[in-house]
């Protein structure tokens, strides 16, 4: 199988669309989404159009549950707070619904998806080291857990009982490894490249690779300007953080 890893979509439709292209260039089978559909960017309804069409399954972000009532979001920054009730203004109640149904955490026969760590996924604990990335280990049932939340690429890597990190993310599978990747942000990049961000895994290859997509930055901080969203959230996108 070959599949295409997104997550921290955001709501950048832009930015969504030029990976998809990216990915039936890389003739991707599948496509799984490690949260965050929503929130901040200017285009929700389209992108949850677009991860339903594409047959996309995601687990649930922060943002997408924030959107649908699951989750209190008093502790947000004020721009993300002012995203979230704006998002629910633009959203109907059959897509509330689906945002509410997504998933804490998932797996399949290949590798297990969560938005922040397995040992608190409903929570949304960030995966920043060594020491969550242990207990995540401890928790996969897979070789391979994709994770996001972050908007930063990252890999852990278990071996022999040590835990390493490293921001290279192309990795050959090696047989006596485990690993936890932060596939980074299809809609907002915080690693100060703005290039859209997601991961390949080939499971016949035995690979995974991080690839960065360019895409019509300009046109999404227009629409965030235009639909009265905080300007700070168009401007991050141009520097990547
Ligand atoms: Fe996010």
């Amino acid at each position: 199988m070959r599949y295409g890893i997104i997550s921290d979509i955001h709501s950048n439709l832009e930015a969504f669309e030029a990976v998809m292209t990216e990915c039936r260039q890389l003739k991707i089978e599948t496509l799984l989404c490690c949260g965050d559909i929503v929130g901040y960017g200017a285009d929700p309804k389209a992108c949850i159009h677009l991860v339903k069409k594409g047959n996309i399954v995601s687990v649930a972000g922060n943002h997408d549950w924030a959107v649908s009532g699951r989750l209190d979001f008093s502790y947000f920054t004020p721009n993300g707070q002012a995203a979230v009730l704006w998002t629910r203004s633009q959203l109907g109640m059959e897509d509330m619904i689906y945002l509410n149904n997504l998933p804490s955490w998932l797996k399949n026969k290949d590798c297990t998806l969560v938005h922040g760590t397995l040992q608190s996924p409903g929570q949304f604990t960030y995966l920043t080291n060594i020491e969550k990335a242990s207990q995540t280990f401890a928790l996969m049932e897979n070789k391979v857990c994709f994770v996001g939340h972050t908007h930063v690429p990252q890999v852990y890597i278990e071996r022999e009982g040590r835990i390493y990190s490293s921001d290279i993310l192309d990795i050959d599978i090696q047989p006596d490894c485990r690993y936890i990747i932060n596939v980074g942000s299809v809609g907002q990049p915080r690693d100060r490249n703005p290039l859209a961000s997601f991961c390949v895994y080939d499971t016949q290859l035995e690979m995974i690779e991080n690839h960065r997509v360019p895409y019509d930055i300009e046109r999404a901080q227009q629409k965030i300007l235009e639909a009265g969203l905080p300007q700070a959230l168009g401007l991050r996108l141009r520097e990547g953080r």
